[in-house]
């Protein structure tokens, strides 16, 4: 109980709230940039590693009683919160919207970026606040400057928005794609490594590397695939959709030149909302996909020409981001991790299941994709909802054919419970 006393009295302390759970939204309305250095240097990012904060967690968002959300790999649901930031966002907006969101609220907006910015470990003047990894990466992809015999080296895992734009570009422009695949699972590092340096040649433009996959849950040495490639003066795009705010790292760890993330998914940001970032020595060369007055300038303020757009939901990315540092990044990190090796540690040894997902921490985080040997992946996903109300999405990717499950920090041991026996069941089919 100690860390649970601690924690509410730190935080009754910051807030001069009275020490209730959950927290009053009304009260968090009331942040001031004070309030927002004091919650974010002040909360210990270790401790209170305990059920009754897990408890807190839980009782911080609104999920639904009635059935089990495990496939919040696909969006997150948003702690009370950021709902509550959103929506209080929209009332102002909507008391006069040109003055709201173009004047005041435009500078504010600024605020969020540094802030944002300092999460990701970069610079405010690099990166772009947009709507999701697609539409970072997408811009990216089609922006950069490649001709005909020009190579890219990207992997089967990619995501199919992505490799999309790439097939695009390989027809619009004559690129060729040197495609990369290895096992899932693989815990040999190495051998991830060398896949992807097998595949680069004195034609390589550019690696794209899916950080962590979403198929599967594995994690990349996306650092030292991007190291080996920048040793021969190759650029590095990074997918970050699921591993940024889900595992501890900084955009500035990886080495890379371009990076996209969805804050809709792991940093539980207002839906529709992302981050692109580009190294600032690339940002001249690199062509928007909504130009501004100067598509060939070297600021960033170029990539976020998009027209009128969402400014509520980019507000409340600022609540998004307090709530995530309240966690801390590497407690986030164990937990979700914790949670998933939870369910596959009471199924792992029974020879009915196929597990396509690292069980290391090194290379995985939540997600975790499960097959029964004899049923497709789409079955097992449909007999869970029926069975046990458990929403699970299905995955059919390579040689992977399975279910995969993806709890969050507010998931409770009970609802993997259930989980496990639903799949046991299943399976005995
Ligand atoms: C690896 C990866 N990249 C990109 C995306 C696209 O994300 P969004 O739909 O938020 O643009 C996803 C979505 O799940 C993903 O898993």
């Amino acid at each position: 109980m100690k860390n649970r006393r601690d924690f509410i009295k730190k935080f009754s302390a910051l807030t001069g709230l009275a020490a209730t759970i959950p927290i009053s939204s009304s009260a968090l309305s009331k942040t001031s940039s004070t309030f927002n250095s004091l919650l974010l240097e002040d909360i210990p990012a270790e401790g209170a590693d305990n059920e009754d904060f897990w408890a807190w967690v839980q009782q911080s968002y609104t999920a639904s009683p009635n059935f089990i959300n495990l496939n919040n790999g696909g969006v997150s649901p948003q702690p009370i919160i950021v709902q509550e930031a959103f929506k209080r966002y929209m009332d102002i907006c909507n008391e006069a919207p040109s003055y709201y969101m173009w004047r005041e609220f435009n500078r504010d907006v600024k605020a969020v970026k540094e802030k944002l910015a300092k999460l990701a470990g970069v610079t405010a003047d690099t990166i772009a606040i947009n709507r999701n990894t697609t539409e970072a990466l997408d811009t990216i992809i089609n922006g950069l400057p490649l001709k005909k015999g020009d190579e890219i080296v990207l992997s089967v895992f990619d995501y199919p928005n992505m490799k999309n734009v790439w097939k695009m570009r390989e027809k619009r422009d004559g690129i060729l794609l040197k495609w990369v695949t290895f096992p899932a699972p693989c815990n040999d590092e190495d051998f991830l490594v060398e896949q992807y340096v097998k595949a680069m040649t004195p034609k390589t433009k550019l690696v794209h590397i899916t950080h962590l996959i979403n198929w599967t849950g594995q994690v990349l040495p996306a650092r030292k695939i991007a190291d080996k490639a920048k040793e021969k003066g190759i650029e590095v795009l990074v997918d970050g959709a699921h591993s940024f705010a889900h595992i501890d790292f900084k955009i500035s760890d990886l080495n890379c030149d371009y990076f996209g993330t969805s804050l809709h998914k792991w940093l539980c940001a207002p839906f529709g909302t992302g981050l692109m970032y580009v190294h600032p020595s690339k940002i001249k060369k690199l062509w928007p996909y909504f130009p501004s007055e100067e598509p060939d300038g070297n600021k960033m303020n170029k990539m976020e020409n998009l027209g009128t757009h969402n400014i509520p939901a980019k507000m409340a990315i600022g609540q998004a981001i307090n709530f995530h540092l309240l966690i801390g990044a590497q407690r986030k990190q164990r937990r979700l991790f914790e949670l998933k090796q939870y369910w596959i540690d009471k199924i792992k040894d029974d020879k009915r299941f196929v597990f396509y997902t690292p069980q290391d921490a090194k290379y995985s985080g939540a997600i975790a994709t499960v097959g029964i040997i004899g049923q497709s992946g789409p079955e097992i996903s449909k007999k869970l909802q029926k069975l046990a109300q458990i929403h699970t999405t299905n995955v059919q990717v390579e040689n992977v054919d399975g279910v995969r499950v993806t709890p969050h920090i507010y998931t409770r041991f009970q609802d993997l419970d259930r989980l496990v026996e639903g799949l046991l069941k299943i399976a005995s089919e």
